[in-house]
Protein backbone atom coordinates (compact mmCIF):
# COMPACT_ATOMS: atom_id res chain seq x y z
CA UNK A 1 0.00 0.00 0.00
CA UNK A 2 1.30 3.52 -1.07
CA UNK A 3 2.35 5.24 2.53
CA UNK A 4 0.50 8.73 2.92
CA UNK A 5 1.21 11.79 4.79
CA UNK A 6 -0.17 10.58 8.12
CA UNK A 7 0.18 14.04 9.74
CA UNK A 8 -2.72 15.02 7.49
CA UNK A 9 -5.02 12.55 9.73
CA UNK A 10 -4.01 14.11 13.38
CA UNK A 11 -5.38 17.80 11.95
CA UNK A 12 -8.53 18.72 13.39
CA UNK A 13 -11.22 19.46 11.27
CA UNK A 14 -11.64 23.02 9.96
CA UNK A 15 -15.15 23.77 11.07
CA UNK A 16 -14.87 27.35 11.15
CA UNK A 17 -15.92 28.85 8.05
CA UNK A 18 -18.22 25.93 7.02
CA UNK A 19 -20.03 25.46 10.34
CA UNK A 20 -20.78 29.53 9.98
CA UNK A 21 -21.74 29.43 6.91
CA UNK A 22 -23.68 26.79 7.40
CA UNK A 23 -25.82 28.40 10.50
CA UNK A 24 -26.01 31.38 8.23
CA UNK A 25 -27.45 29.43 5.32
CA UNK A 26 -30.06 27.44 7.63
CA UNK A 27 -31.02 31.12 9.53
CA UNK A 28 -31.26 32.93 6.04
CA UNK A 29 -34.17 29.78 4.62
CA UNK A 30 -35.64 30.06 8.09
CA UNK A 31 -36.06 34.00 7.75
CA UNK A 32 -36.15 34.50 3.95
CA UNK A 33 -36.92 38.21 5.15
CA UNK A 34 -33.90 38.57 6.90
CA UNK A 35 -31.22 41.36 5.23
CA UNK A 36 -28.33 39.53 6.68
CA UNK A 37 -25.34 41.63 7.09
CA UNK A 38 -21.89 39.42 6.98
CA UNK A 39 -19.60 40.88 9.27
CA UNK A 40 -17.38 37.57 9.60
CA UNK A 41 -15.15 37.42 6.33
CA UNK A 42 -11.97 38.94 6.21
CA UNK A 43 -11.79 39.22 2.11
CA UNK A 44 -12.30 43.10 0.52
CA UNK A 45 -15.24 44.13 -1.21
CA UNK A 46 -13.71 47.22 -2.98
CA UNK A 47 -12.76 47.05 -6.59
CA UNK A 48 -9.00 47.25 -7.57
CA UNK A 49 -8.03 51.07 -7.89
CA UNK A 50 -7.42 52.77 -11.09
CA UNK A 51 -3.88 52.70 -11.20
CA UNK A 52 -4.21 49.26 -10.81
CA UNK A 53 -6.33 48.47 -13.82
CA UNK A 54 -4.73 50.92 -16.43
CA UNK A 55 -1.46 48.60 -15.48
CA UNK A 56 -3.35 45.75 -16.18
CA UNK A 57 -4.74 46.83 -18.78
CA UNK A 58 -1.16 48.10 -20.29
CA UNK A 59 0.33 44.57 -19.68
CA UNK A 60 -2.48 42.40 -20.99
CA UNK A 61 -2.01 44.62 -24.05
CA UNK A 62 2.09 44.08 -23.97
CA UNK A 63 1.19 40.32 -23.96
CA UNK A 64 -0.48 40.44 -26.95
CA UNK A 65 2.42 41.63 -29.15
CA UNK A 66 5.10 39.15 -29.99
CA UNK A 67 7.66 42.56 -29.07
CA UNK A 68 6.56 42.91 -25.80
CA UNK A 69 5.33 39.65 -24.82
CA UNK A 70 6.28 37.75 -21.93
CA UNK A 71 7.46 34.33 -20.77
CA UNK A 72 7.82 33.03 -17.65
CA UNK A 73 8.55 35.23 -15.15
CA UNK A 74 11.89 35.23 -13.00
CA UNK A 75 11.08 32.96 -10.15
CA UNK A 76 12.23 35.80 -7.62
CA UNK A 77 9.84 38.42 -9.03
CA UNK A 78 10.92 40.79 -11.55
CA UNK A 79 13.51 43.56 -10.55
CA UNK A 80 10.74 46.64 -11.24
CA UNK A 81 8.84 45.16 -8.81
CA UNK A 82 11.28 44.31 -6.18
CA UNK A 83 13.13 47.57 -6.82
CA UNK A 84 9.53 49.41 -6.21
CA UNK A 85 8.80 47.70 -3.04
CA UNK A 86 12.70 47.67 -1.35
CA UNK A 87 12.08 51.85 -2.28
CA UNK A 88 8.60 51.97 -1.10
CA UNK A 89 8.10 49.36 2.06
CA UNK A 90 11.26 49.42 3.71
CA UNK A 91 14.16 52.07 2.50
CA UNK A 92 11.30 54.85 2.91
CA UNK A 93 11.05 53.80 6.55
CA UNK A 94 15.07 53.40 7.19
CA UNK A 95 14.87 50.18 7.15
CA UNK A 96 17.86 48.40 5.16
CA UNK A 97 16.30 45.76 2.91
CA UNK A 98 17.67 45.58 -0.75
CA UNK A 99 16.01 44.30 -3.93
CA UNK A 100 17.62 41.43 -4.06
CA UNK A 101 16.11 40.03 -0.40
CA UNK A 102 12.72 40.56 -1.62
CA UNK A 103 11.00 37.63 -3.19
CA UNK A 104 7.41 37.80 -4.93
CA UNK A 105 4.78 35.30 -4.45
CA UNK A 106 1.41 34.63 -5.13
CA UNK A 107 0.65 35.99 -1.21
CA UNK A 108 0.78 35.51 1.84
CA UNK A 109 -1.13 32.59 2.48
CA UNK A 110 1.43 30.50 0.49
CA UNK A 111 4.34 31.98 2.06
CA UNK A 112 3.33 31.44 5.43
CA UNK A 113 2.33 28.02 5.19
CA UNK A 114 5.79 27.10 3.02
CA UNK A 115 8.43 28.86 4.95
CA UNK A 116 8.37 25.81 7.41
CA UNK A 117 10.08 23.93 4.99
CA UNK A 118 13.32 25.46 5.50
CA UNK A 119 13.63 24.44 9.10
CA UNK A 120 14.10 20.57 10.56
CA UNK A 121 11.27 18.68 11.35
CA UNK A 122 12.13 18.81 14.71
CA UNK A 123 11.97 22.61 15.52
CA UNK A 124 9.81 23.32 17.82
CA UNK A 125 7.19 26.98 17.06
CA UNK A 126 5.61 28.86 19.08
CA UNK A 127 2.15 30.98 18.31
CA UNK A 128 -0.34 33.33 19.77
CA UNK A 129 -3.09 32.15 21.07
CA UNK A 130 -5.71 33.13 19.18
CA UNK A 131 -3.53 32.22 16.12
CA UNK A 132 -3.70 32.45 12.24
CA UNK A 133 -4.97 29.14 11.60
CA UNK A 134 -2.18 28.86 8.41
CA UNK A 135 1.01 28.74 10.48
CA UNK A 136 -0.26 25.95 13.30
CA UNK A 137 -1.50 23.64 10.26
CA UNK A 138 1.25 24.30 7.97
CA UNK A 139 3.72 23.08 10.51
CA UNK A 140 1.47 20.24 11.75
CA UNK A 141 0.96 18.69 8.06
CA UNK A 142 5.20 18.64 8.18
CA UNK A 143 4.59 16.63 11.15
CA UNK A 144 6.02 19.51 13.77
CA UNK A 145 3.34 20.02 15.98
CA UNK A 146 2.84 16.36 17.86
CA UNK A 147 -0.10 15.30 18.80
CA UNK A 148 -3.51 17.13 19.45
CA UNK A 149 -5.80 17.15 22.24
CA UNK A 150 -9.55 17.70 21.27
CA UNK A 151 -9.80 18.57 25.18
CA UNK A 152 -7.57 21.05 25.32
CA UNK A 153 -7.53 22.55 21.80
CA UNK A 154 -4.23 21.86 21.37
CA UNK A 155 -0.92 20.37 19.94
CA UNK A 156 1.40 18.93 22.37
CA UNK A 157 4.80 20.41 20.88
CA UNK A 158 3.71 24.19 19.77
CA UNK A 159 4.43 26.74 22.31
CA UNK A 160 1.38 28.71 22.63
CA UNK A 161 1.67 32.73 23.78
CA UNK A 162 -2.29 33.48 25.09
CA UNK A 163 -2.66 36.80 23.75
CA UNK A 164 -5.59 38.49 26.25
CA UNK A 165 -7.28 41.58 27.40
CA UNK A 166 -5.04 41.13 30.78
CA UNK A 167 -1.87 41.19 28.92
CA UNK A 168 -3.19 43.69 26.29
CA UNK A 169 -3.00 41.25 23.47
CA UNK A 170 0.61 40.99 23.52
CA UNK A 171 2.56 37.40 24.01
CA UNK A 172 4.61 36.87 27.21
CA UNK A 173 8.11 35.89 25.69
CA UNK A 174 8.11 32.23 25.84
CA UNK A 175 9.24 30.40 28.86
CA UNK A 176 10.28 26.84 27.19
CA UNK A 177 12.48 28.02 24.24
CA UNK A 178 11.39 28.03 20.71
CA UNK A 179 13.52 27.52 17.30
CA UNK A 180 10.38 29.56 15.30
CA UNK A 181 8.43 32.64 16.48
CA UNK A 182 5.34 33.32 14.40
CA UNK A 183 4.14 37.06 15.43
CA UNK A 184 1.62 38.82 13.48
CA UNK A 185 0.60 42.60 13.36
CA UNK A 186 -1.43 44.23 13.03
CA UNK A 187 -2.90 40.97 14.66
CA UNK A 188 -6.04 38.66 12.93
CA UNK A 189 -7.89 37.98 14.58
CA UNK A 190 -7.60 40.30 17.57
CA UNK A 191 -7.21 43.74 15.16
CA UNK A 192 -4.39 44.95 17.32
CA UNK A 193 -0.97 45.81 17.30
CA UNK A 194 2.91 45.28 18.64
CA UNK A 195 4.06 48.22 20.09
CA UNK A 196 7.98 49.22 19.00
CA UNK A 197 9.01 48.16 22.31
CA UNK A 198 7.07 45.10 22.50
CA UNK A 199 8.42 44.05 19.01
CA UNK A 200 12.14 44.65 19.73
CA UNK A 201 11.88 43.02 22.93
CA UNK A 202 10.76 39.80 20.52
CA UNK A 203 13.99 40.51 17.96
CA UNK A 204 15.92 40.82 21.14
CA UNK A 205 14.66 37.32 22.52
CA UNK A 206 15.42 35.58 19.23
CA UNK A 207 18.83 37.52 19.31
CA UNK A 208 19.92 35.87 22.48
CA UNK A 209 18.49 32.06 22.25
CA UNK A 210 19.12 31.86 18.35
CA UNK A 211 15.16 31.46 17.40
CA UNK A 212 14.00 32.66 13.79
CA UNK A 213 10.72 34.95 14.08
CA UNK A 214 8.88 34.93 11.29
CA UNK A 215 6.53 38.23 10.88
CA UNK A 216 3.51 38.20 9.12
CA UNK A 217 2.62 42.10 8.31
CA UNK A 218 -0.35 41.38 6.14
CA UNK A 219 -2.40 43.94 7.15
CA UNK A 220 0.89 46.92 7.54
CA UNK A 221 -1.05 49.33 5.60
CA UNK A 222 -3.52 49.96 8.40
CA UNK A 223 -1.28 50.97 10.94
CA UNK A 224 -2.06 54.82 12.04
CA UNK A 225 0.61 57.05 13.44
CA UNK A 226 4.48 56.66 14.07
CA UNK A 227 4.32 54.61 17.12
CA UNK A 228 3.54 50.96 16.09
CA UNK A 229 6.41 49.24 13.61
CA UNK A 230 5.22 48.58 10.07
CA UNK A 231 7.95 46.54 9.25
CA UNK A 232 10.41 44.09 11.65
CA UNK A 233 13.33 45.66 9.98
CA UNK A 234 12.51 48.86 11.92
CA UNK A 235 13.95 46.65 15.07
CA UNK A 236 17.62 46.68 15.95
CA UNK A 237 18.86 43.30 15.26
CA UNK A 238 16.05 41.93 13.18
CA UNK A 239 18.14 41.50 9.91
CA UNK A 240 19.77 38.19 11.85
CA UNK A 241 16.63 37.27 13.28
CA UNK A 242 13.67 37.76 11.35
CA UNK A 243 11.87 36.77 7.96
CA UNK A 244 8.99 39.07 6.95
CA UNK A 245 5.80 38.23 4.83
CA UNK A 246 3.78 40.73 2.96
CA UNK A 247 0.46 40.90 1.22
CA UNK A 248 -0.80 42.96 -1.60
CA UNK A 249 -4.78 41.58 -0.35
CA UNK A 250 -5.37 44.15 2.38
CA UNK A 251 -3.94 46.90 1.39
CA UNK A 252 -4.57 47.25 -2.49
CA UNK A 253 -7.73 44.61 -2.63
CA UNK A 254 -5.47 41.75 -4.23
CA UNK A 255 -7.38 38.85 -2.79
CA UNK A 256 -8.61 37.62 -6.26
CA UNK A 257 -5.85 38.96 -8.16
CA UNK A 258 -2.62 36.96 -6.00
CA UNK A 259 0.68 39.18 -5.16
CA UNK A 260 3.01 38.69 -2.12
CA UNK A 261 6.28 38.59 -0.77
CA UNK A 262 8.95 37.57 1.52
CA UNK A 263 11.88 39.45 2.74
CA UNK A 264 14.70 36.89 3.82
CA UNK A 265 17.88 38.98 4.85
CA UNK A 266 20.93 37.93 3.43
CA UNK A 267 22.46 38.18 7.26
CA UNK A 268 20.27 35.57 8.14
CA UNK A 269 22.19 32.39 9.08
CA UNK A 270 21.59 29.47 11.06
CA UNK A 271 23.63 26.40 11.60
CA UNK A 272 26.12 27.52 8.92
CA UNK A 273 23.52 27.82 6.57
CA UNK A 274 22.06 31.10 4.39
CA UNK A 275 18.19 30.96 4.84
CA UNK A 276 18.18 33.47 2.15
CA UNK A 277 20.02 30.63 -0.17
CA UNK A 278 18.12 28.03 0.70
CA UNK A 279 14.52 30.54 0.38
CA UNK A 280 15.69 30.96 -3.29
CA UNK A 281 16.65 27.43 -3.74
CA UNK A 282 13.10 26.54 -2.65
CA UNK A 283 11.23 29.33 -4.46
CA UNK A 284 13.46 28.51 -7.67
CA UNK A 285 12.41 24.25 -7.61
CA UNK A 286 8.69 25.08 -6.94
CA UNK A 287 7.26 28.39 -7.89
CA UNK A 288 7.56 29.83 -11.39
CA UNK A 289 6.79 33.58 -10.61
CA UNK A 290 3.95 35.20 -9.98
CA UNK A 291 1.88 36.06 -13.43
CA UNK A 292 3.62 39.56 -15.45
CA UNK A 293 0.60 41.69 -15.56
CA UNK A 294 -0.02 41.00 -11.61
CA UNK A 295 3.59 42.34 -11.17
CA UNK A 296 2.97 45.73 -13.40
CA UNK A 297 -0.14 45.86 -11.35
CA UNK A 298 1.84 45.68 -8.02
CA UNK A 299 4.46 47.80 -9.10
CA UNK A 300 1.44 50.74 -9.97
CA UNK A 301 0.63 50.29 -6.01
CA UNK A 302 3.56 52.21 -5.32
CA UNK A 303 3.12 55.40 -7.96
CA UNK A 304 1.86 58.13 -6.24
CA UNK A 305 -1.45 57.79 -8.33
CA UNK A 306 -1.35 54.18 -6.66
CA UNK A 307 -0.18 55.21 -3.36
CA UNK A 308 -2.86 58.02 -3.19
CA UNK A 309 -5.59 55.73 -4.64
CA UNK A 310 -4.97 52.89 -2.20
CA UNK A 311 -4.76 55.03 0.74
CA UNK A 312 -8.25 56.51 -0.11
CA UNK A 313 -9.71 52.29 -0.29
CA UNK A 314 -8.25 51.57 3.08
CA UNK A 315 -9.24 54.87 4.63
CA UNK A 316 -12.79 53.96 3.69
CA UNK A 317 -12.06 50.46 5.74
CA UNK A 318 -10.79 52.24 8.65
CA UNK A 319 -13.80 54.39 8.79
CA UNK A 320 -15.94 51.34 8.90
CA UNK A 321 -13.73 50.31 11.68
CA UNK A 322 -14.62 53.25 13.29
CA UNK A 323 -17.86 53.39 13.01
CA UNK A 324 -18.29 49.57 14.53
CA UNK A 325 -15.66 50.30 17.37
CA UNK A 326 -18.01 53.41 18.58
CA UNK A 327 -21.02 51.67 17.82
CA UNK A 328 -20.26 48.99 19.82
CA UNK A 329 -18.80 51.04 22.69
CA UNK A 330 -22.01 53.33 22.79
CA UNK A 331 -23.81 50.10 23.22
CA UNK A 332 -21.48 48.83 26.13
CA UNK A 333 -19.63 45.82 24.59
CA UNK A 334 -16.44 46.00 25.44
CA UNK A 335 -14.08 46.04 22.13
CA UNK A 336 -10.32 45.84 20.88
CA UNK A 337 -8.60 46.52 17.68
CA UNK A 338 -9.53 47.89 14.74
CA UNK A 339 -7.61 51.22 15.34
CA UNK A 340 -4.85 49.51 13.11
CA UNK A 341 -6.00 47.22 11.40
CA UNK A 342 -9.60 46.14 9.97
CA UNK A 343 -10.74 43.65 12.68
CA UNK A 344 -12.75 44.23 15.99
CA UNK A 345 -12.44 42.17 19.02
CA UNK A 346 -15.56 41.79 20.82
CA UNK A 347 -16.07 40.23 23.90
CA UNK A 348 -19.06 37.73 24.55
CA UNK A 349 -21.40 39.74 27.04
CA UNK A 350 -22.71 38.32 29.90
CA UNK A 351 -20.19 35.55 30.07
CA UNK A 352 -21.61 33.80 26.88
CA UNK A 353 -19.18 31.98 24.97
CA UNK A 354 -17.87 32.75 21.38
CA UNK A 355 -20.84 30.47 19.32
CA UNK A 356 -23.53 31.60 21.93
CA UNK A 357 -23.06 35.23 21.05
CA UNK A 358 -22.55 34.21 17.36
CA UNK A 359 -25.80 32.70 17.57
CA UNK A 360 -27.48 35.44 19.74
CA UNK A 361 -25.77 38.24 16.98
CA UNK A 362 -27.39 36.31 14.45
CA UNK A 363 -30.84 35.69 15.52
CA UNK A 364 -31.66 38.91 17.16
CA UNK A 365 -29.76 41.19 14.66
CA UNK A 366 -28.86 39.30 11.73
CA UNK A 367 -25.02 40.08 11.80
CA UNK A 368 -22.50 37.43 10.64
CA UNK A 369 -19.50 37.51 13.02
CA UNK A 370 -16.81 34.40 13.60
CA UNK A 371 -16.84 32.93 16.92
CA UNK A 372 -13.31 33.77 18.34
CA UNK A 373 -13.18 30.07 20.17
CA UNK A 374 -12.14 29.04 16.08
CA UNK A 375 -8.78 30.85 16.23
CA UNK A 376 -7.73 28.93 19.38
CA UNK A 377 -8.60 28.58 23.00
CA UNK A 378 -8.07 32.06 24.32
CA UNK A 379 -10.66 33.10 21.53
CA UNK A 380 -13.41 31.49 23.71
CA UNK A 381 -15.86 34.29 24.85
CA UNK A 382 -14.78 36.39 22.01
CA UNK A 383 -15.93 37.38 18.52
CA UNK A 384 -14.44 38.53 15.30
CA UNK A 385 -16.06 41.25 13.75
CA UNK A 386 -14.15 43.20 10.11
CA UNK A 387 -14.39 46.60 8.37
CA UNK A 388 -14.36 44.93 5.05
CA UNK A 389 -18.28 45.64 4.41
CA UNK A 390 -20.16 48.46 3.13
CA UNK A 391 -19.84 51.65 4.86
CA UNK A 392 -23.87 51.64 4.86
CA UNK A 393 -23.59 47.77 6.28
CA UNK A 394 -21.14 48.97 9.31
CA UNK A 395 -23.59 51.83 9.95
CA UNK A 396 -26.72 49.90 10.30
CA UNK A 397 -25.01 46.64 11.75
CA UNK A 398 -24.44 49.22 14.54
CA UNK A 399 -28.30 50.66 14.65
CA UNK A 400 -29.10 46.77 15.14
CA UNK A 401 -26.55 46.03 18.22
CA UNK A 402 -28.17 49.79 19.61
CA UNK A 403 -31.46 48.53 19.38
CA UNK A 404 -30.53 44.71 20.16
CA UNK A 405 -31.97 42.97 23.70
CA UNK A 406 -29.53 40.96 25.11
C1 LIG B 1 -2.54 37.10 8.95
C2 LIG B 1 -2.75 36.76 7.53
N1 LIG B 1 -1.70 36.41 6.79
C3 LIG B 1 -1.85 36.10 5.50
C4 LIG B 1 -3.08 36.13 4.89
C5 LIG B 1 -3.21 35.71 3.46
O1 LIG B 1 -2.92 36.72 2.59
P1 LIG B 1 -2.89 36.47 1.03
O2 LIG B 1 -4.22 36.87 0.49
O3 LIG B 1 -1.76 37.33 0.54
O4 LIG B 1 -2.61 35.03 0.77
C6 LIG B 1 -4.21 36.50 5.62
C7 LIG B 1 -5.52 36.51 4.98
O5 LIG B 1 -6.56 36.67 5.51
C8 LIG B 1 -4.03 36.81 6.97
O6 LIG B 1 -5.07 37.15 7.74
Amino acid sequence: MTPVNENFAKLPGSYLFSTVARRAAAYQEAHPEAELIRLGIGDVTKPLVPAVIEALHRAVEEMGRAETFRGYAPDLGYAFLREAIAAGDFQARGCDIGPDEIFVSDGAKSDSANIQELFGPEARIAVCDPVYPVYVDSNAMAGRCGTYDPEKEKWDRVIYMPCTAENGFTPALPEEEPDLIYLCSPNNPTGTALSRQALQGFVDYAGRTGAVILFDAAYEAYIEGEEIPHSIYECEGARTCAIELRSFSKNAGFTGLRLGYTVVPRDLVRNGASLHAMWKRRHGTKFNGAPYIVQRAGEAVYTPEGQAQIRAQIGGYKDNARILREGLERAGYQVFGGVHSPYLWLKAPGGMTSWEFFDCLLTRASILGTPGSGFGPSGEGYLRLTAFGRREDSVLAMERIAGMEL
